[in-house]
């Protein structure tokens, strides 16, 4: 599974690298991977809600940032969702709580599927069901029901395009993967973001999307707070994704 990821992602960077990630096609199919306009940067995070995310959710609002979270119910844990609980710095809270807060705090709830399955692996049905069961969840939480969605691993065929689009969705990847799964340590996921952002031209390079996972915790504890000031010192505004591509969030 792990290792599957890994080559999978392997796989989508080298495509990233060959040629510079833009937004492709409209209708079934469109993928997002960059920002409408220059001067913003979008902070993702996918697979939790978990133990750090509640604590992410509000460093980054001391921070004057909203970000987006690619949620799923059944992934680091098996137990129900809406009544699994958490420690948080203002107490026990439900994940529902958590995403709850997201919400309160301008943070964006997106879907990541229900389980994290591999969505080119399941029929038609199958795919609808994991993405229908989150959005049940995300519902429950916030009353709202989420319009972006990111394939787990980034797998997605023609077949999984016509469910997402014909549910509503938006297929969102990103164009700055930092590979903090393979914690190789600030020193490689900082060179990997340079690689990409030192090269902008201010005004002219269109926004970014990075990919992070709010389960890792020295990903939450370590390369986000770099990544804000180094974002900041290139004068990005840090935006949630409907802010970053022109499309609303929700349903
Ligand atoms: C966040 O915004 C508030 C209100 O504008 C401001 O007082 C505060 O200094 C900002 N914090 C940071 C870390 O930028
Ligand atoms: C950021 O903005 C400041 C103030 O406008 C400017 O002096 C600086 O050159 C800018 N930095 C970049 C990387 O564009």
């Amino acid at each position: 599974m792990r290792s599957a990821f890994a080559l999978l992602s392997l796989a989508f960077a080298a495509v990233s690298f060959a040629a510079p990630a833009t937004n492709t096609g409209s209708g079934t199919g469109a993928l997002f991977q960059r920002c409408n306009r220059p001067g913003v940067f979008a902070l993702t995070f996918d697979d939790g809600p978990n133990e750090n995310s509640y604590g992410l959710a509000k460093y980054l609002h001391s921070e004057n940032i909203t970000a987006t979270f690619f949620t799923n119910s059944r992934n680091f844990f098996s137990s129900p969702f809406d009544t699994t609980t958490t420690e948080t710095e203002d107490g026990t809270k439900t994940y529902q709580e958590v995403l709850q807060y997201y919400d309160q705090l301008g943070h964006e709830v997106a879907s990541h599927t229900f389980s994290h399955a591999v969505l080119t692996s399941l029929n038609a049905d199958q795919v609808a069901e994991e993405l229908n069961l989150q959005s049940d969840t995300i519902f429950r939480a916030i009353g709202k029901r989420p319009a972006f969605m990111r394939p787990p691993e980034g797998a997605t065929n023609e077949a999984v395009n016509q469910v997402i689009s014909s549910l509503g969705y938006s297929n969102i990847n990103w164009d700055v993967d930092t590979k903090d799964y393979e914690h190789l340590g600030l020193a490689t996921e900082e060179e990997r973001v340079r690689a990409i952002v030192d090269l902008d031209v201010p005004g002219v390079t269109l926004g970014h999307i990075a990919l992070q996972h709010d389960v890792h915790a020295d990903s939450v504890n370590i390369l986000t707070p770099w990544l804000v000031q180094y974002l900041r010192s290139k004068n990005y505004t840090f935006v949630t994704v409907s802010d970053c591509i022109g499309l609303p969030a929700y349903q």
